[in-house]
């Protein structure tokens, strides 16, 4: 029987290597390499004797009946998108951490095991996240349908023309038909690795929000246009980037990030007549995140006025904080207690699956040690030992849980 941790690193290292950039690691929602990995999944979990479907969306499931089949399920799962240039563990860690939990196991549970792979969490193509573990919840608003990437086509459009629909199934959860779900994630932080343990329970995870702003002014010569004639886009979201940071670096824990910028027409000697950018803001306090939502807003449109610039807002996600469940939590941190003898809890600064689940379902979260906190990089990593404790605790809790 080839040992499940083994086993495990090797599928992180594949996965890791199905990408649709051949330099860099990039998987996005209903992408070929998207495809690919999930089929390649579906491939494992078939040979640990699960029943498989997936859903239009890309979105995939394995099956692991229990001795009681009419038992509700046990969902576990993460996500098999990636960022851009990202690192291996991130999502792909909670899915080949979970079916190695499930090929440890000695004798069938009471109940049944579903793992799932969201099809869509980073959001890199559409911006907005959640979107495989929210359509397992229930359907997408009409809004995120419309949300365009960055070709223009809508996301209703591209699950309609490139949605995986051959021998797809609906998979769908209603509230309370189910005993909850646990995701396995690294930490995407420091406080593990500074306090020298392994793992710990997530007690919530932060609400954040996610905006598209565009700046409208007037594109125009370089050399023959003065200064102040101009109405710069670009010069005009630097203003707002800044004043961004600044707002955050006052008041923390608020982060705000802008990750993206497109400008036009997006050449050296012509001065940028529109701009186009993002804005993920995330605060634990879910009044200081919408406060925090408003003032921003006020902010750029001043710098906006000031300029004769037009300002476009479009608030793309706005998630409230998501609290872990205490009974689910309380289980896990007893298996996490057995494995290592700790018993640490922390809320999570980054967004997870189990934000949607939690609509449904109790959820729980286990992290696992990052080196120096790095994620959404290449270098992100765990160690070997780690993923084995990780995978322990996990097979604990399953066995664990009545
Ligand atoms: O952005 C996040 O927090 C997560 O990685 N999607
Ligand atoms: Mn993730
Ligand atoms: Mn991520």
């Amino acid at each position: 029987m080839p040992d499940p941790v083994q086993t495990a690193l090797d599928r992180l290292g594949t996965l890791g290597r199905i990408s649709d950039d051949p330099s860099r690691l990039v998987r996005s929602f209903l992408s070929p390499a998207s495809r690919v990995a999930a089929e390649t999944v579906l491939g494992w979990m078939e040979a640990a004797g699960m029943a498989t479907s997936h859903a239009p969306d890309g979105t995939i499931r394995g099956v692991l009946p229990g001795t009681r089949p009419d038992a509700a399920p046990l969902l576990l799962g993460s996500h098999l998108d990636t960022v851009i240039d990202a690192g291996k563990y991130d999502g792909a860690l909670g899915i080949i951490g979970a079916l190695a939990a499930i090929e440890s196991l000695e004798a069938p549970l009471p109940f049944p095991v579903h793992l799932l792979g969201f099809s869509d969490e980073e959001g890199v193509r559409f911006h907005t996240t959640y979107l495989g573990s929210r359509s397992v919840t229930g359907p997408l608003d009409e809004a995120t349908l419309a949300a365009t990437d960055s070709s223009g086509r809508s996301l209703a459009e591209v699950i309609g023309e490139d949605g995986w629909h051959d021998g797809a199934t609906d998979i769908h959860y209603e509230p309370g038909s189910t005993l909850g779900y646990v995701e396995l994630h690294i930490e995407q932080g420091r406080v593990l690795e500074e306090a020298g343990e392994a793992a710990c329970v997530v007690s919530a995870i932060s609400g954040q929000a996610r905006v598209t702003v565009t700046l409208d002014g007037l594109a125009d010569h370089a050399g023959t246009t003065p200064m102040p004639l101009r109405r710069d886009a670009l010069a005009g979201a630097a203003e707002c980037i800044l004043a961004a940071e600044s707002a955050a670096c006052a008041e923390p824990p608020l982060v705000v990030t802008v990750g993206h910028i497109a400008v036009h027409p997006d050449a050296s000697n012509c001065i940028a007549g529109s701009a186009r950018f993002s804005v993920d803001l995330r605060h634990p306090d879910d009044t200081r995140r919408r406060a925090g939502l408003r003032e921003l807003e006020e902010k750029f449109a001043a710098i906006a006025a000031a300029r004769g610039l037009g300002l476009g807002w479009t608030l793309v996600q706005d998630d409230d904080s998501a609290p872990c469940d205490p009974a689910l939590s309380d289980r896990l941190l007893d298996a996490l207690e057995a494995v290592t003898g700790t018993r640490r809890m922390m809320p999570s600064g980054a967004g997870h699956d189990a934000v949607a689940l939690a609509r449904i379902a109790p959820v729980a979260m286990l992290f696992l040690r990052c080196r120096g906190g790095l994620s959404h990089h290449p270098d992100e990593f765990a160690t070997p030992e780690d993923i084995a404790t990780g995978i322990r605790i996990l097979t604990r809790f399953l066995t664990s849980t009545p």
